[in-house]
């Protein structure tokens, strides 16, 4: 089953990934989360894109999708993956095309205060990548992470000027890919304003529908 969640800054993709990487065993492929690991190793990839973060401007097209498809290329995406965070680009779009053919687009779709509302107040394990936030979502422990009993973090990329300007770069080139995989047939809409569990409900929902059409006789997921 290869997934693609989908939508702007702070829709609550990565909360959403997490949680159905546990419930059907396959794993999040999160862009963000792979190259702040490499900015915080400083590792060659992280040099070249650490400018890219702090800006909240989309890194370069050719780089984003090797990291992608050298990650899918691992054993434990065998049984398939969610993408977080990509395709972001009609290119990257046209290059997953090249890499595999996806199964469905969850679109979360959620007001612009909202938007920036999730991200100011967002707190970040650099460890293990769990996501909390100080309002919607706080840990037992304030300010510790649940798995991994670590200091969260505010991502520097969640200062609301720096959100503002990713909300830009969304409307101007991500946003385009919808109608690409609604032309496709492979898009749903997810309303994203309510509670978690009852976003998470909404794509459960998806799912099981093209895990219905894909029954056996037609091929299975
Ligand atoms: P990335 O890390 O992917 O950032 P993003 O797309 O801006 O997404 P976020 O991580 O901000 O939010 P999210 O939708 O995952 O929401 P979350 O679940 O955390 O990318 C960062 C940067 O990397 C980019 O700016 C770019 O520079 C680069 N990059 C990444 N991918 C790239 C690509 N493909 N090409 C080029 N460059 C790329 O939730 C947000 C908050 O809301 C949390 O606090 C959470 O607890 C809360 N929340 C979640 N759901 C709900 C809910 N239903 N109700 C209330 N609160 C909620």
């Amino acid at each position: 089953m290869k997934l693609v969640i989908f939508g702007p800054p702070s829709a609550g993709k990565g909360t959403q990934a997490q949680k159905l990487a546990q419930r059907y065993g396959i794993p999040q492929v999160a862009t963000g989360d792979l190259l702040r690991k490499a900015v915080a190793e400083k590792t060659p990839l992280g040099l070249k894109v650490k400018e890219y973060l702090d800006k909240g401007k989309l890194g370069p097209d050719d780089l984003i999708v090797k990291v992608i498809s050298e990650r899918v290329s691992k054993p434990d995406c065998k049984k398939g993956y969610i993408l977080d965070g990509f395709p972001r680009t009609m290119g990257q779009a046209k290059a997953l095309d090249k890499m595999t053919e996806v199964d469905l687009v969850m679109n979360i779709v959620v007001d612009l205060d909202e938007l920036v509302e999730r991200a100011v107040g967002r707190r970040t394990c650099l460890k293990c990548g769990a996501v909390y936030h100080v309002k919607f979502n706080p840990p037992m422990n304030e300010g510790i992470c649940e798995n991994c009993g670590l200091k969260l973090i505010q991502r520097d990329d969640d200062k609301e000027d720096t959100v503002r300007n990713r909300l830009k770069v969304y409307h101007e080139q991500t946003a385009p890919l919808i109608e690409y995989y609604r032309q496709k047939g492979k898009l749903v809409d997810i309303v994203g304003g309510g509670g978690i569990e009852v976003v998470f409900a909404q794509m459960v929902k998806a799912i099981s529908q093209i895990k219905q059409r894909a029954s056996p006789g037609h091929g299975g997921l």
